[in-house]
């Protein structure tokens, strides 16, 4: 402690005493003294002061000195005539009084630091204390502490963590539940905790424990995040589930923890986040060994009422035996006794005085401190020449203490001035913490002047605590309260009648909502919550729309959609003519969160309610885009009501003058149609006349999915240039609810768009990277193992490519929640189409005929995306298996259907295929005009379309013709045209890449490249 003239400066209660006199001195002017005071002697610049005491914030340069007015005005300087601290101006300070160190103890002030004068409570202390040094040995501990409000959790926690942080190298933190917003934000108190361990003088590795192991959340921590890194985190996460995140800071706490123990403590449970739930049941239930112990503290009877999952959690728990729970009781009257004597050390009490607090507070401390606090104030005690004594008998002392906690609180607060109860009120409404800056535009006060009120309250220990300045939008500081116990607010908030308190919660949103940028979001749920306590039911709304993107940016697509719920319940108290668009806008978002979620019938049962409650409403734009929405969820699960209901669009927008939206809805309806039913030309004309239509209304703004469903029938056209563009424009839109379905989509198009350019490694190499993606977010990649499935098939792995689909089978949770049949109908596909071509290479025609049948009939396989071409390929297979059996009617009749059905679509790929097929049957049939026709045919479409895949293969079937006729020439020309393609197909694989040597040593493959093998095989194989 230093000492100078007759102060001393009290570092640990952060006071000034004069002799035995406690000067008041607000915190922060305190803070000033004391960097004065430890750097005397010589010149402190402005500039220092607000670098050592404000780093991260911009504090007003004219606040210090406000400061140092108010410090010289307790120590009785003058500025003239200085003895303590001399202005240099235009320069700085200099504290020009003699410092020493001072050691002997500061008498205690009876009202201060209550918490170090904790009573009876050794042993739930020791049971803490025995549970962290478990953990020490690596044994992770759960702890609940239980009790009433005022039982003393925080105050056996707060002794506990003093215990523990006198140990060195424990890390400790500590995350408050809030009332009332706290539980619509997910990881609130998590993330609580983690701003202050990475704020903490050892932050810089929790920083990087992050970054290595849990970027979900360093995320969310923008300030910790480089500009020119956010791209690539964002990256990162794509795709992160809540899973990923619970997982995630679990393994960064467990290694974290390896080098320093760490204790966390979570404040409040009872108003927990559902989230935060997952993350302390996963952070109980992991079997690594891990130095930290979570502490939690919760009041039993708000569990119950607030319905919270809390009970459910901790009961699992304790059956598992992962958990511990210390249920405070009331302080016995030994206990009470004990706290008098600490408290009035040297007095001579009655005895009776312990038994009359304890039978008034009934040994609960919060009552118990503030009749002592009331009996001090009233100078029924009082310190006579460093004893304490009582100033009346005991008796008639009695009738005067108030009957219940809440009467001995409003009696306090009555005591108070009528500015500091205003501000107080103001505060309560406010909440838990309040600024003051937010309290003095509710009372249309100078800031300053609210400051300097609750300064001196926190100052005096009454009611309030200063925790410190905080960075405001407007770039200027301000000072920030919390109250002493939530339940000095409640019982301030309740006096406030319900009028005025609405009033006041509507001041406050108004107040809050004047805040700009990102922190408007990270406000969102505090200020919807004000608007709704001030009946202000529309703004509440919007604001828990906003607050429900939060959610979304922490994964927590649950808490997303509960909020958007609660927002719903609230749309009946608002003006009619409102309700309807603000319902279908929070369904649509509904319907995308499920969708995110792969919920996909919940999802379409959400765009459904949207698009028919528009509908009532005669919102016909809303209408539209909710009917378009509903293809995407319809796509998976059901294809013919997705194109029904993209119909209905069409029919709303023809009723329209909006050519534009027309346009749109147009296109995307023709897209569906060709896409998901079958290629039509009408169909086509009208997909690209809509988006000409588009080009020339300039709309620059065309929907992602309407886009890369255009896209994709670009693909299905041979215009593989525009498509892959427009895919690869779709894939890096990052931050929007539905975004990770759009770059799903878009990245998914891009794949087949490569795999009909014969690009198979770099879809190889998509494949794999999304596939590692997937482990991470703990999705199952299925789609991307059908894309694995689908190249190995055009790499002629068939065997490989029947395996890879086989484990798709197999996977019992297909699809994230639920919608396995989706799936399962397109993997069925695709495996019999595979295990097709594998039993043509062993010789089971007929199984593979089997297989394919399957694939062609709508009974057994339904329709999916892009089924159609599916079933091409398999009509391929079946005449490619009777060619084989020697059957040629049969290969004729399938062939006939296939180029039949090939010439109905715009596909050159598949086109050229079926004139490659009828080619060979031509061949084996020795019919030489019609096989030389039909390879013409084939031949011409891949000299204008980029299609290599079918390229080598009709390059091959000219090879075997023109040796048949004996034109080696010509003959040779085709095989070294197929050789070409071959490569360019092989090289697209990384070298040393397996399945190029694979496809490189195919039987087709291989009598190309080595044709002298080959002789005499000409005609039959
Ligand atoms: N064991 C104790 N000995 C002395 N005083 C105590 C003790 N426990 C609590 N107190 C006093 O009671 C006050 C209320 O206690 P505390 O804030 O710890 O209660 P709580 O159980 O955390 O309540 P809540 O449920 O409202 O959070 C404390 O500020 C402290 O002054
Ligand atoms: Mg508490």
């Amino acid at each position: 402690m230093k000492a100078f003239r007759s102060f001393r400066l009290d570092p640990v209660n952060q006071c000034l005493w004069r002799g035995e006199q406690r000067v008041a001195l607000t915190p922060k002017a305190f803070d000033v003294l004391r960097y004065l005071v430890e750097h005397p002697g010589r010149l402190v610049t402005q500039d220092e002061i607000l670098e050592a005491l404000w780093p991260e914030t911009y504090v007003n340069p004219e606040l210090i000195k406000k400061y140092i007015l108010g410090i010289r005005k307790v120590l009785g300087d003058q500025q003239d005539k200085p003895v303590y601290i001399e202005t240099l101006p235009k320069r700085g300070y200099q504290f020009i009084a003699p410092v020493t160190d001072h050691i002997a103890e500061v008498p205690q002030d009876p009202s201060s630091d209550y918490t170090s004068k904790m009573v009876g409570r050794a042993g739930p202390l020791g049971e803490l204390q025995a549970a962290f040094k478990k953990a020490l040995g690596g044994q992770r501990q759960v702890i609940f502490v239980a009790g009433e409000p005022g039982i003393g959790k925080t105050t056996l926690v707060d002794s506990f963590h003093r215990h523990v942080s006198r140990q060195g190298n424990v890390r400790t933190a500590r995350g408050q539940c809030v009332e009332g917003f706290g539980g619509k934000e997910p990881y609130y108190p998590m993330l609580d905790a983690l701003g202050h361990l990475t704020r903490s003088p050892n932050g810089g590795a929790i920083v990087q424990a992050l970054a290595k192991r849990a970027p979900t959340w360093l995320i969310q921590f923008p300030s910790l995040v480089k500009p020119e890194q956010r791209e690539a985190l964002q990256r990162e996460i794509l795709g992160a589930t809540r899973e990923r995140m619970v997982r995630e800071i679990c393994e960064a706490l467990e290694s974290v923890s390896s080098e320093a123990p760490i204790l966390l403590v979570f404040e409040d449970l009872h108003w927990v986040d559902p989230s935060t739930l997952d993350l302390i049941s996963a952070l109980a239930r992991r079997r690594e060994q891990a130095k930290f112990m979570v502490v939690c503290t919760y009041r039993p009877v708000d569990v119950i009422l607030s319905n919270s999952k809390l009970k459910g959690l901790k009961q699992d728990l304790e059956v598992h035996n992962l958990c511990s729970e210390i249920a405070l009781e009331r302080l016995p009257e030994p206990a009470v006794a004990e706290y008098l004597a600490t408290e009035f050390p040297n007095a001579s009490l009655p005895p009776g005085l312990a038994n009359l607090i304890y039978r008034h507070s009934d040994g609960n401390p919060l009552f118990m401190v503030a009749i002592v606090q009331d009996i001090i104030k009233k100078g029924l005690i009082a310190n006579h020449k460093g004893e304490w004594t009582l100033t009346k008998p005991l008796e008639p002392m009695d009738p005067g203490v108030p009957q219940s906690l809440q009467q001995m609180l409003e009696v306090q607060f009555e005591r108070l001035t009528a500015p500091e109860q205003r501000a107080l009120e103001a505060g309560s409404v406010v909440g838990e913490h309040f600024s003051a800056w937010v309290v003095a535009s509710v009372l249309e006060e100078e800031p300053d002047r609210i400051e300097d009120l609750c300064d001196g309250l926190a100052a005096r220990q009454q009611v309030i605590n200063a925790i410190g300045t905080q960075e405001l939008p407007h770039a200027l500081a301000a000072a920030h309260y919390d109250f002493r116990h939530s339940l000095y607010r409640q019982a301030i908030y309740r006096r406030i009648a319900p009028g005025k308190r609405a009033r006041l919660h509507r001041a406050v949103a108004e107040r809050l909502k004047t805040v700009g940028g990102p922190r408007q979001r990270q406000l969102a749920s505090e200020i919807a919550f004000h608007f709704e306590s001030g009946g202000e039911y529309e703004q509440a709304i919007r604001f828990l729309i906003l607050a429900a993107e939060n959610a979304a940016a922490r994964f927590a697509y649950r808490d997303y959609i509960q909020v958007l719920q609660h927002a719903l319940g609230l749309i009946h108290k608002i003006e009619a003519h409102l309700q309807a668009e603000l319902e279908v806008q929070i369904l649509e978002f509904i319907g995308d969160a499920h969708y995110a979620l792969g919920a996909m019938a919940e999802s379409a049962a959400a765009y459904e309610s949207a698009a028919s409650r528009a509908g009532q409403a005669g919102f016909k734009t809303a209408q539209v885009n909710a009917l378009g929405c509903l293809v995407r969820p319809f796509g998976l699960i059901d294809p013919d009501r997705g194109i029904a209901a993209i119909g209905r669009a069409v029919e709303v927008t023809q009723s329209m003058q909006d050519p534009l939206l027309l346009a749109r809805t147009q296109m995307l309806a023709a897209s569906c149609r060709l896409l998901y039913d079958c290629w039509r030309e009408q169909d086509a004309v009208l997909c690209a006349s809509a988006h000409q239509q588009l080009k020339e209304l300039g709309d620059t703004d065309i929907p992602p999915f309407h886009n890369m469903m255009y896209a994709y029938v670009q693909t299905f056209q041979g215009n593989y240039v525009e498509a892959f563009e427009i895919f690869e424009r779709g894939i890096p839109k990052l931050n929007q609810t539905t975004s990770l379905m759009e770059h799903f989509f878009g990245l998914s198009g891009k794949t087949v768009t490569l795999l009909r350019v014969g690009r198979l490694g770099e879809v190889l190499q998509i494949v794999r990277h999304a596939k590692e993606m997937a482990e991470k977010n703990g999705n199952d990649p299925w789609l991307f193992n059908f894309r694995e499935a689908w190249v190995r098939m055009l790499a002629l792995d068939f065997e490989g490519s029947a395996r890879v689909c086989d484990s798709i089978l197999q996977m019992k949770t297909l699809y994230q929640v639920g919608q396995p049949q989706t799936i399962g109908r397109i993997a069925r596909g695709y495996a019999a189409i595979a295990a097709g071509f594998t039993e043509l290479d062993r010789g089971h025609y007929n199984r593979a005929i089997e297989f394919f049948n399957g694939v062609r009939h709508p009974s057994i396989t339904p329709k999916f995306f892009l089924h159609w071409a599916w079933r091409m390929t398999a009509q391929l297979g079946m005449s490619e298996a009777w060619l084989q059996l020697k059957d040629m009617g049969k290969a004729s009749v399938e062939a006939d259907a296939f180029l039949h059905s090939a010439l109905e679509t715009a596909d050159p790929h598949l086109q050229a295929l079926a004139w490659e097929v009828q080619a060979r049957i031509a061949l084996s049939n020795e019919d030489w005009t019609r096989s030389k026709d039909c390879i013409h045919k084939a031949l011409e479409i891949v000299r204008v379309f980029e299609v290599p895949i079918a390229a080598w293969q009709v390059h091959a079937t000219a090879w075997r013709l023109y040796r048949c006729k004996q034109e080696h020439g010509a003959a040779e020309s085709h095989r070294q045209a197929a050789e070409e393609y071959i490569f360019k197909i092989a090289n697209s694989f990384a070298h040393g890449e397996p399945l190029r040597e694979m496809f490189l040593s195919a039987g087709p493959v291989a009598r190309i490249l080595n044709p002298s093998g080959d002789i005499g095989h000409a005609a039959d194989d």
